[in-house]
């Protein structure tokens, strides 16, 4: 049956022999947004995706992509996979390869040379559409398995470490495009990485995976704010004075001069705080350069739910 989420698992579970790869994981993935999938090296992010597109089997549990079973027929139409390493026929050229493997996804001669021409532009291989595979760069590959993976116009793209060898421009270029497909193709995106710094002004929600299992999952704002709740940042021209001066005030649970050289705060109660700050910075005669609410990273969020997964 259909459904309004994109990619939902249930106790997902995948064994290779003794080895257990994904231990009953649940991920959630709405329609509409680009998620990101993040873990440390090994952690099971491939072969989740493996699963997911129906590559490889599970052990147990389950997966539904639009409602759809994993493996199924349905479930493989609404997807366009672009794998961690992408192979391909080396003697073929760019242009003939994406119109076969357009055709044998079942699109009409006419459409599918029209759509692969299309999609040599929109990522800027047009000028190698006739060479050979072959003498591609690791770069231009992995830029042709996502055209390859785009052609029969999915409802959901699932990139694993699209970006891996492309170098900072060609990834920039990647990340932009990406970017827009929700709101100008209605396409779902699922990207794995362990790249936080890129994927922190692409993605909308995220999922943080560690030894196969799901440590935390929503929304990216959701999980910033929830880490930024009571914390704020203070910088004077006098900062160790100012920690001095502001320790043990009862608006404050916390005081520290961070290795950045700014003063982090924990405090439940914002007017409070920023009297004693004021009064602070006037007693020490010092400068008020900035004061606000701490701005979280996706690098913050991944540290603090990695610690919190450690013991597990
Ligand atoms: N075909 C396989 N046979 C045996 N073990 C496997 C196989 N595929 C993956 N594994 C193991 O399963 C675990 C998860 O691997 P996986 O490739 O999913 O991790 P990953 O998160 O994608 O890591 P990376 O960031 O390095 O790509 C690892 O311990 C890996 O060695
Ligand atoms: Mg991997």
């Amino acid at each position: 049956m259909p459904s309004d989420v994109m990619i939902e698992t249930r106790a997902l579970t995948k064994k290779f022999g003794k080895l257990v790869a994904l231990d009953s994981l649940d991920v959630k993935v709405q329609k509409g947004v680009i998620h990101g999938f993040v873990g440390p090296n090994g952690a099971g992010k491939s072969t989740t995706i493996k699963l997911l597109v129906g590559a490889i089997r599970r052990t147990s549990g389950e997966g539904l992509i639009k409602g759809y079973p994993i493996g199924s027929v349905d479930a493989r139409r609404v997807i366009g996979y672009s794998p961690e390493r992408p192979s391909f026929y080396k003697d073929w050229t760019a242009f003939d390869y994406l119109v076969h493997m357009a055709a044998l996804s079942g699109i009409k001669p006419d459409e599918a040379e029209r759509r692969s021409q299309e999609l040599l532009n929109w990522l800027e291989l047009s000028d190698f559409a006739n060479v050979k595979v072959g003498g591609f760069s690791a770069g231009m590959k992995q830029r042709l398995s996502i055209a390859q993976a785009m052609s029969h116009r999915p409802e959901l793209l699932v990139l694993d470490e699209p970006t891996a060898n492309l170098d900072p421009d060609g990834r920039m270029s990647l990340l932009e495009k990406l970017k827009g497909l929700p709101r100008e193709q209605g396409v779902t995106v699922f990207i794995s990485s362990h790249i936080l710094s890129e994927l922190e002004f692409l993605i909308d929600s995220v999922t943080f995976i560690n030894k196969g299992r799901t440590v935390a999952e929503d929304s990216v704002k959701v999980m910033k704010e929830e880490i930024a709740l009571n914390r704020y940042v203070l910088n004077t021209s006098n900062n160790q004075a100012v920690m001095k001066a502001l320790q043990g005030h009862a608006s404050i649970q916390e005081i520290k001069l961070g290795n950045d050289g700014i003063l982090h705060i924990s405090s439940p109660d914002m007017g409070r705080l920023q009297s004693a700050v004021m009064e602070a910075v006037t007693k020490t005669g010092s400068l008020l350069k900035y004061f606000g609410e701490e701005q979280v990273k996706l690098e913050d969020i991944y540290r603090s739910t990695m610690d919190q997964g450690k013991d597990r």
